[in-house]
């Protein structure tokens, strides 16, 4: 019997263009917490949806138990014991969560003579593992009524009723907040304590050295170096990866700020169930300005950019763009007077995931000139429009332009919707987590793109979950609690603890 639960030799898988995986080679031990690391669109996604059966090789062995074996389907991924939560979830969302676990694998009774699903049992089934593995969820509730990080615990306890032993987890913390990632990792540390193996693909390398046993780099499809997190540094593992220093922190001069670009009053939200999300919040936003929303997830600050860029309605209070009120102007009418969107859920609001890079790339414009010439698309415009875009922002994939932005790497459609709405050179940029899902490299360089917008005199809203990435870019900080904002202060009268009660709620009336 082989040392190793999982080997993967020799692997190459090409797609149209590239190569993403070239001659990669690994072998991870049972037991084990082994990270991938490497930049976007180095190949982890495609290395692990080969070992869980969604393509398959072009050359190359798998060997699972010191078996060879063919991975040609989940269901064979399944049978031998892999499960893989994946970069963007894949849940049913008018489903419950215990439909959602079950599905495929229904425990059956017969009524009447005729088979159906035994709710109950199943019920009480996803009730007992989830209560075995600390991964409390209520059965009964629907994917779209629960928060992201549960919906991660079902995709979690998706794998482990289907006994899963060996576990892919496709950057699991991307979507979640420290407190959440924090008990994430402790639960992932349980699994691999009680005998699982587990593979761990993130961007974070304080992540990897917190669990992480070993790690392999990849880089351009190509395997760089597999290393012992115990005896590496975070900066070894950075420099490897991306080819040169990475920065965690950028340079920046004090904010030159002009006049007023935003000013928003007394503006509150209410959800599709009429909960106000946002209550009477008040702030105003200058040109040159970073103007950040700090938050604990869910706390209404997303809500506050959609209702700015149009994509949900006001229900009291008032936003004014360079004096003029825009609380009922359509989206259309908000974008060409200048306001640009990166929105949260870059899947369903910023990209058209079937078309091609240069028609996404062009979403903002493809009705103007030179795109539109007398009713007629003019293809070598946005062609152009796309190289120019791709060499400047790096975004690789297969086939350029040409590429379905559904192909590419998660990391690399963000930086497709970042490309494309600073380029509408808007007077006002709505960044919300703008380096969610990117690889350090790619995050200093979208850091130092805000601050140059900045410095060009754009008016810019940040709302992001890491606070770090707070405290390095922005100018003022407002924190938001329960849809209330707390406090709003300079930058630099501000540390992370007292932002942190802020985030909690505490600290307003001392
Ligand atoms: N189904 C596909 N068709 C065509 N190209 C693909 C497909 N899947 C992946 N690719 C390409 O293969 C390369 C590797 O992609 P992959 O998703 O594995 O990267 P990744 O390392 O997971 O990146 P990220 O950190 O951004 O998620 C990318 O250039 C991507 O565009
Ligand atoms: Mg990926």
């Amino acid at each position: 019997m082989s040392d190793y639960i999982v080997e993967m030799k020799h692997i190459t898988k090409r797609f149209p263009g590239i190569v993403a995986n070239d001659d990669v080679s690994i072998s991870i031990r049972k037991g084990e917490i082994y990270a991938l690391l490497g930049e976007n669109g180095a190949g982890k996604s495609t290395l692990m949806s080969m070992l869980f059966g969604m393509y398959e090789p072009d050359e190359g062995e798998i060997y699972v138990r010191g078996e060879k074996v063919s991975i040609d389907s989940p269901t064979r991924a399944t049978e031998l014991n892999i499960g893989m939560v994946h970069q963007h979830f894949k849940l049913v969302s008018n489903y419950t969560i215990t439909e959602n676990i079950i599905m495929g694998m229904e425990p059956m009774k017969k009524v009447l003579g005729i088979p159906v699903v035994d709710l109950k049992t199943a019920n009480k089934q996803v009730d007992e593992i989830s209560k075995k593995y600390g991964l409390e969820v209520n059965p009964t509730a629907l994917i779209s009524e629960i928060p992201v990080s549960t919906q991660q615990r079902v995709e979690i306890l998706k794998m482990l009723y289907r006994e899963a032993e060996i576990l892919i987890f496709d950057e699991p913390t991307a979507v979640l907040t420290p407190q959440e990632i924090a008990s994430l990792l402790e639960i992932i540390k349980g699994l691999r304590d009680g005998g699982k193996t587990i593979i761990l693909i993130t961007h974070k390398l304080d992540e990897i050295k917190q669990v992480a046993d070993r790690c392999a780099i990849l880089n351009r499809g190509k395997l760089i170096d597999i290393l012992d997190v115990a005896t590496t540094s975070t900066k070894t593992m950075a420099n490897l990866m991306v080819g040169r220093e990475v920065s965690f922190t950028v340079d920046k001069s004090p904010a030159q700020m002009g006049d007023e670009v935003l000013k928003v009053e007394g503006l509150t939200v209410r959800n599709r169930k009429k909960f106000e999300v946002v209550k009477q919040a008040s702030f105003s936003i200058h040109k040159g300005e970073i103007f950040a929303i700090a938050g604990v997830a869910g706390n209404g600050q997303t809500d506050i950019a959609d209702a700015i860029a149009g994509t949900m309605e006001a229900y009291a209070g008032k936003i004014l763009f360079k004096g003029e009120d825009i609380t009922k102007s359509s989206i259309r009418e908000r974008a060409l007077k200048g306001i640009a969107y990166i929105p949260e859920d870059r899947q369903n609001c910023g990209l058209v995931m079937d078309f091609s890079l240069a028609d996404n790339l062009a979403l903002k414009k493809y009705y103007k000139e030179p795109f539109c010439k007398r009713n007629f698309l003019k293809p070598d415009a946005f062609t152009q429009n796309a190289s120019a875009l791709i060499s400047s922002y790096d975004i690789r994939s297969g086939q350029e332009e040409k590429t379905i932005v559904r192909s590419m790497s998660g990391g690399n459609q963000q930086k497709a919707i970042i490309a494309r709405e600073i380029d509408t050179d808007a007077e006002l940029i709505i960044f919300v987590q703008p380096t969610r899902g990117l690889d350090i490299g790619a995050i200093e360089n979208i850091r130092k793109e805000i601050i140059r917008q900045r410095d060009l005199g754009k008016a810019i809203l940040l709302i992001s979950l890491e606070l770090d990435e707070i405290m390095n870019c922005a100018d003022t900080i407002a924190v938001i609690y329960n849809g209330e904002i707390q406090n709003i202060a300079p930058a630099d009268t501000l540390d992370t603890n007292r932002i942190g009660e802020f985030m909690m709620g505490v600290g307003k009336h001392e």
